[in-house]
């Protein structure tokens, strides 16, 4: 009898940037994606809080537009990321599904550690759940900085600060993301690299840690999930 062949399509790898506000997500996920197209590699970038109408009422609960319990707020990031993972125009896991490589700008330790100073952590990484049974990132990237140099970046560039921006407030998120790392140690892939250096150093920092899980995917490995 003939073996049987199963011929499996790759997956694309998740991608996480996160850190506090201004430590520099945006600028290496865009940087990310443009070493990504350089080498040939199909990728797409994305964030979170999401564009969707999710999204827009979560910023507008971060600028204080509209009033809320922090009860609530942790829940929409729930429903904004799974939308955000499965809305069959732009959802993450449709192009995961294709091969392409998704770069997020934060996805859900974010709510671990921004939700988990208010509210018990477990109930917050309890409630997103459903987001990571669905796709665990094959590498969180943690950009550290300290609160004081973010703060001086998001200062030199907006003039509106959101409800998260305040020094003490950073401070804490900053350690919850720590205690986030630790609590998932052994579930999580988490990579912490040190983002007040020059664009150029931390790219390529960036890039050496992506290169690795991309190389992982390539040879068939399932990196996605564990
Ligand atoms: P985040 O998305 O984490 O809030 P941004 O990428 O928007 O952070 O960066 C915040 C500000 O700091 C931006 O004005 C950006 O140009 C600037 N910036 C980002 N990375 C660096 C860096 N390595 N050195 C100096 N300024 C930076
Ligand atoms: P973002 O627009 O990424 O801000 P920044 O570019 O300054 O980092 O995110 C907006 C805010 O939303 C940010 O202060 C962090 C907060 N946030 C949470 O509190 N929980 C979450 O799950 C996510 C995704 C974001």
């Amino acid at each position: 009898m003939k073996d049987k062949m199963v011929s499996q399509k790759r997956k694309g790898c998740l991608i996480a940037l996160e850190g506090i506000d201004g430590s520099g997500k945006s600028t290496q996920a865009r940087m990310l994606a443009e070493r990504m197209r350089q080498e040939g590699i199909a990728c797409y970038a994305t964030m979170e809080p999401t564009d969707s109408p999710i999204g827009a009422l979560i910023r507008q609960i971060l600028t204080g537009r509209v009033k809320t319990d922090n009860r609530v707020i942790a829940p929409l990031f729930v429903a904004d990321r799974l939308d955000h993972l499965l809305n069959e125009v732009n959802g993450i896991l449709p192009k995961i599904e294709e091969g392409i490589h998704v770069i997020t700008d934060r996805y859900y330790f974010s709510s671990y550690a921004y939700q988990g100073v208010d509210l018990p952590m477990d109930w917050v990484i309890r409630a997103n759940e459903p987001n990571s049974a669905i796709l665990r990132p094959a590498v969180t990237i943690f950009l550290d900085l300290t609160p004081e140099l973010a703060l001086e970046r998001i200062a030199r560039n907006r003039f509106q600060m959101e409800l998260f921006e305040e020094k003490a407030r950073l401070v804490q998120v900053r350690e919850k993301y720590m205690e986030a790392f630790e609590a998932l140690k052994g579930v999580e892939r988490v990579a912490v690299v040190d983002a007040g250096r020059s664009l150029g150093e931390i790219a390529d920092e960036v890039w050496e840690v992506v290169k690795e899980y991309i190389k992982m995917s390539d040879s068939g490995e399932e990196i996605w999930q564990r």
